[in-house]
């Protein structure tokens, strides 16, 4: 018998301009701890699942974990007889705060650990970009901190960058939006100019992060890829962006496809939070707000014989 347990951050994807390449690790964790036994009689699969939104996490063997650890196992043909999965959630489910990352990621490195698997992290890392389509929440998930995530013909190449130490405030209005759905209401082609526009801010924004300067982090944010499509599916997410800025919000994005906001600021992260959240509430939707730190860790790995 051999038990894994994997701590995971959450992490916001997009950051405005960055869609689909860049995201950042934030102080709030999943926890996974997967043990395996060859016993016959023990029972195949047992999934207990707490915290967070623990009712929306399947319990049998369509839950996301389970199904990457079996890409894994399947992977380097090698899989324990019994799986018993203890998951412990603090990300809220279908948030936009790359809960699915934490599951997708988790199941594959405690799978290669489990049966010492020799996949290593990049490998891994290439396998959860190929089952989401793109590393903007796995990325940042895996390393922690800022990272950018090109993909290429030559496969995956990871730029993490050191930033200073930040605090982000997210709010969540209690809206179901699925990531399919706000990546369907996208445009299939993007015009010159706002590519442009966004290509232009990508480079300061890694600045400005990197500088703590809000001035320039404010220029930065902004994007014409995909908010000005997505925001308009959230009932009050136009509102609380503006009130977010009046209480001293500096740089606001959607978080990943949504439906959260993250907002960033030198000060007032608590006024930042109220201020959306009565937006959201004018709008008929209670919400929940976390006043997060940066992960710069990553996704830690402890393995019990
Ligand atoms: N970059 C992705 C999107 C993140 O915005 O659709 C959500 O998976």
């Amino acid at each position: 018998m051999k038990q894994v347990t994997i701590s995971i951050p959450a992490t916001s994807a997009n950051l405005g301009p960055g869609f689909d390449c860049l995201g950042l690790a934030l102080s709030l964790h999943n926890t996974f701890t997967l043990t395996g036994s060859d016993s016959p009689t023990a029972f195949p699969l047992i999934i207990e699942a707490s915290g967070v939104d623990a009712h929306k996490i399947p319990t049998d063997a369509s839950n996301l974990f389970v199904q990457s650890a079996e890409i894994i196992f399947a992977k380097v043909g090698k899989r324990p007889f019994s799986l018993h999965l203890q998951q412990h959630n603090c990300i809220p489910v279908g948030s936009g705060l790359g809960s699915s990352s934490t599951a997708v990621l988790g199941g594959m490195l405690a799978a290669n650990a489990l049966v010492d698997g020799g996949l290593s992290r990049a490998d891994i890392l290439q396998l959860a970009t190929d089952l989401e389509g793109h590393p903007d929440n796995v990325a940042p998930a895996l390393y922690g901190g800022l990272v950018l995530g090109v993909q290429g013909e030559e496969g995956l190449h990871i730029e993490q960058f050191p930033i200073p130490s930040l605090q982000a405030t997210v709010i969540l209005p209690d809206f179901h939006l699925l990531t399919s759905e706000a990546r369907a209401a996208l445009p299939s082609h993007i015009p010159l100019k706002d590519a442009i526009f966004n290509t232009s801010r990508i480079g300061l924004l890694i600045h400005a992060l990197q500088t703590a300067d809000f001035g320039k982090l404010n220029i930065a944010m902004q994007d014409k890829y995909h908010q000005p499509y997505r925001i308009p599916l959230i009932p009050g997410m136009a509102e609380a962006f503006a009130a977010a800025r009046c209480a001293g919000a500096a740089a606001l994005a959607l978080s990943g496809a949504g439906p959260s906001l993250i907002a960033f600021a030198p000060a007032n992260h608590q006024a930042i939070a109220t201020a959306a959240q009565e937006a959201f509430a004018q709008a008929g939707l209670t919400s929940r707000t976390w006043l997060l730190s940066l992960d710069t860790e990553g996704a830690c790995v402890t393995i019990a014989h």
